[in-house]
């Protein structure tokens, strides 16, 4: 219970008979709201990422209203209110430019209203980070509520997944294996119900993500968005956060070191995507736990692929969930000793108890420990003086023939360069090339886009080829796949050593060994250097300046600088 010296947070707005608490309770009144809802019960803020212009996110006001049924049947008050809601798919000139701007909105809201305990509500890519991260920054009880998949994509009979099926239709397009009329009609049945990407795109894992964290209730990843069990953890998750705001279980007592290695074993067990390294690593400095990138690779690496889910296998979240959800994997994982069962979960409950009883209802979805879809999952951490602080490559989504390649480089200087010059017949490129793109990167695109599984260029694939090995300092949508190394940093906008590559320099990848190495000499990489001038576009605002001036480097997880500054001082502010 919580401590009687320690009243709740919200009293300092709405105690008492100050002319200040008449200002709070009075203005609040004109929607309605009784005198007793403001009679020391607990205010649950619910923290909403719903946008028409974030189609995946849509349907989180009704699910909210469940959320209030909760919290009013737990003898909480809930008050709901919006912050920026950065969509994957609407979003110009990436969603990822704006997740930390997410993130400071919830914390300030977070800071500046009366909020004694939070739900936060999110789907897309990157609102369930940016509102862990900003949550986590305040360190109040706090459950998150996933938007849930959509419904499996179906087009001519054919399971197909969000965004997996268009980067093959854009190929077979190019290649003139498919019509431009089937091309569109297949846009329907690709996204045909409420919820975000179906795949284990960067919305199922971060859902994922946040189950396993212990941050969610019992399979928050997987019921589909339109399920009416999601209904219902909806309204569980609403009488959850009152007892925990009674029992003063703040963030920081679930998002332990334990759970974050939970949540990376979870991560290679699913095949999950890279995209997550960043967000993690994002979250763990903000709650104050030292996660590397070391981390990933290191307890990753033994852990087999269990989940034949698109864009690494063949099914999708609605099947999923009907083969029995991540309790099952989590089960799995515990038998295997590769869990720990005592981190503590937003239900109460260890890891340990609340997947004690799991189940697996397909071992066509969810396989046998022994027939895993990939035998080596987890994400693979590179180095070498192509990348000094590191870059990461999805093995799981890799083919295993470019798993030790010595290629020549063909660089693009640019997303616009790339464009320019990819289907042109002269360029000088063949199947083991490696294709290498610069000036990506948080400060360099600027915001990191998803553009690192660059096409292939046409003349290749009407050969054929269907795969090469790409390398970047951008990121790569959750849904796609190919034998790509990102997140190279630092970054060539940075100086880093990838902006130094030229065509015709030969590059050598060995993912076993986990090394990315420039065959040039290291006096002819310092000429090179010594005539950097750094490549970025003009800076169109504000916030892009502030973004420019302090996002760190992929390996620190791409938040500001700042954001962790006065991490003492402000939780203090919080807590009172
Ligand atoms: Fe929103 Fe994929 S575009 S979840």
């Amino acid at each position: 219970m919580v401590d009687e010296k320690r009243p709740l947070r919200s009293r300092q707005w709405y105690g008492g008979n100050s002319k200040s608490a008449f200002m709070h309770r009075s203005w609040m009144k004109n929607q309605g709201m009784p005198d007793d809802a403001f009679d020391g019960r607990p205010i649950i803020g619910i923290c909403n990422t719903w946008s028409e212009m974030t189609p995946c996110n849509a349907h989180l006001r009704g699910l909210a209203e469940r959320v209030k049924f909760g919290v009013y049947e737990a003898g909480g008050f809930p008050v709901e209110f919006p912050v920026l809601s950065p969509s994957e798919s609407q979003t110009r000139p990436t969603a990822m430019l704006y997740r930390n701007l997410a993130a400071m909105d919830v914390e300030e809201s977070i800071r500046c209203y009366p909020i004694d305990g939070i739900v936060l509500m999110a789907g897309c890519d990157k609102t369930t980070p940016a509102l862990v991260m900003g949550a986590a920054s305040c360190d109040i009880p706090t459950i998150l509520v996933s938007g849930g998949p959509m419904l499996n994509g179906v087009v001519k009979g054919e399971r197909v997944g969000s965004g997996t099926a268009v980067f093959r239709w854009v190929e077979e397009l190019k290649a003139g294996t498919m019509t431009e009329s089937d091309f569109l009609a297949a846009e329907a049945g690709h996204s045909r119900s409420a919820g975000s990407c179906m795949t284990m795109g960067t919305a199922s894992t971060m859902a994922a993500m946040v189950e396993a964290l212990g941050l969610g209730l019992f399979q928050n990843a997987a019921i589909p968005a339109v399920d009416a069990r999601r209904n219902q953890l909806a309204q569980l998750a609403g009488r959850r956060i009152v007892d925990l705001v009674r029992e003063d279980v703040k963030m920081s007592r679930i998002l332990t070191r334990e759970a974050f290695e939970n949540a990376i074993r979870v991560n290679a067990a699913i095949g999950g995507s890279t995209n997550a390294v960043l967000h993690l690593i994002a979250i763990a400095r903000r709650i104050g736990v030292d996660l590397t990138l070391d981390d990933w690779d290191r307890l990753g690496r033994s852990v087999p692929t269990i989940v034949d889910l698109m864009p690494s296998g063949r099914f999708l979240m609605e099947d999923f969930y009907y083969a029995g959800g991540l309790p099952a994997v989590m089960r799995a994982l515990a038998e295997h000793d590769l869990l720990h069962r005592d981190a503590l979960c937003v239900a109460g409950r260890t890891v340990g108890e609340q997947v004690a009883d799991a189940e697996v209802w397909s071992r066509e979805v969810i396989r046998e420990w022994s027939n895993p879809l990939r035998a080596e999952g987890g994400i693979a951490v590179l180095r070498g003086n192509l990348a000094p602080r590191g870059a990461v490559l999805k093995p799981s989504a890799a083919s295993p023939e470019l798993f030790k390649h010595r290629g020549r480089a063909v660089v693009f200087s640019s997303i616009e360069d790339y464009h320019a010059r990819i289907n042109d017949p002269d360029l000088d490129v063949d199947e083991r090339s490696i294709l290498v793109l610069q000036n990506c990167g948080p400060k360099g695109y600027p915001g990191m886009a998803e553009v690192g599984n660059m096409g292939l260029p046409k003349k290749l694939l009407e050969k054929g080829v269907r795969d090469m090995i790409r390398i970047s300092d951008a990121r790569m949508s959750g849904t796609a796949y190919g034998t790509v190394i990102l997140h190279v940093a630092p970054e060539a906008a940075e100086g880093g050593p990838l902006a130094f590559v030229r065509t015709g320099d030969w590059i050598e990848v060995d993912i076993d060994a986990r090394r990315l190495h420039l065959d040039v000499n290291a006096d002819e990489l310092a000429r090179r250097a010594a005539g950097f001038t750094p490549q970025v576009p003009p800076i169109s605002s504000g916030y892009q300046h502030i973004y420019r001036t302090h996002v760190e480097q992929a390996d620190l997880g791409c938040d500001f600088d700042f954001a962790n500054m006065s991490r003492e001082l402000s939780l203090q502010r919080v807590s009172h």
